[in-house]
């Protein structure tokens, strides 16, 4: 049976796909005192080498071509990619403490489980448009957050939060913006994406709760988001109230993230 650290560790630095897929029944989750430096940057093949040139999000309205879905599938396979080696750098950069800690890995695993499904899905899907992963530059904006998250609280307030937070109002725009064009097929992964995505805000949201203490959710999350990113971040191009309260967020950080604007437009943006 592999070690949870081993198979993190095989995730984070191996550097092909298959490495980023690698999929394990049986884990060994005995505590260990190991410590880990969160790398520079995770291994990644020729291929899939971060590279920060700047690809324009395709437009919904060019949705009708091949290519531009298959463009807008590469950006979200880069963020299941990004998400698998993010949660394993989770996996072995916070000590194990107790057994929270270990509780806490738990979910995680089973989290990267998901998103190596979504990964796996876009990969196909893509490839019906003709794309392979590493075809256009894959960024390392989400990747670059990581070294900011000093705790698993700043960790879950950056990916549980915002990130993934995000991706409930994108996956469901999208899916509506492939129903469209009638890509039924894609629009199909979306929603399977919406639904898992929205148990691993929930998974999130209750951690932080448990690690709050008296402190107020909001107050929370907003003093745990790492570096200099901001609330604005964890919404989409329309708010889904809805799937949050499926996640299990009340109302009253409900109408603080809704209401929340700051100079960073980011729910005014006009793509993902
Ligand atoms: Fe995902
Ligand atoms: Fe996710």
């Amino acid at each position: 049976m592999m070690h949870y650290r081993e198979y993190a560790r095989i995730l984070l630095e191996g550097a092909s796909l298959e490495d980023k897929l690698i999929h394990l029944k049986d884990i060994d989750y005995t505590e260990s005192t190991t410590q880990y430096l969160l790398p520079e940057n995770p291994g990644r093949s020729k291929q899939l080498k971060f590279d920060n040139q700047q690809v324009k999000f395709p437009k919904n309205t060019s949705f009708h071509l091949e290519e531009k879905r298959g463009l807008a599938l590469h950006f979200f396979a880069n963020h299941e990619l990004l998400a698998i080696e993010m949660m394993a750098a989770a996996l072995l950069i916070y000590p194990d403490e107790n057994k929270d800690s270990i509780l806490f890995k738990k979910g995680l695993v089973k989290t990267i489980q998901d998103e190596q499904k979504h990964l796996k899905l876009y990969l196909v899907r893509m490839k019906d448009f003709g794309i392979e992963l590493g075809e256009f530059p894959l960024n390392d904006f989400f990747w670059r957050s990581m070294e900011k998250c000093s705790t698993p609280s700043h960790f879950y307030s950056a990916m549980a939060m915002t990130f993934e937070s995000a991706n409930l109002d994108f996956a469901q725009y999208y899916e509506k913006s492939f129903i469209n064009v009638e890509d039924f097929e894609t629009a199909k992964i979306m929603r399977i994406v919406y639904e898992d995505e929205i148990s691993h805000v929930a998974l999130g949201a209750h951690w932080l709760n448990h690690w709050r203490g008296d402190v107020q959710l909001w107050k929370y999350f907003v003093d745990h988001l790492p570096g200099v990113m901001t609330p604005a971040r964890s919404k989409g191009i329309h708010f889904d109230r809805n799937s949050r309260i499926r996640a299990g967020l009340d109302d009253a950080f409900l109408d603080q993230l809704e209401l929340f604007r700051d100079e960073f437009k980011v729910t005014n943006r006009k793509s993902w």
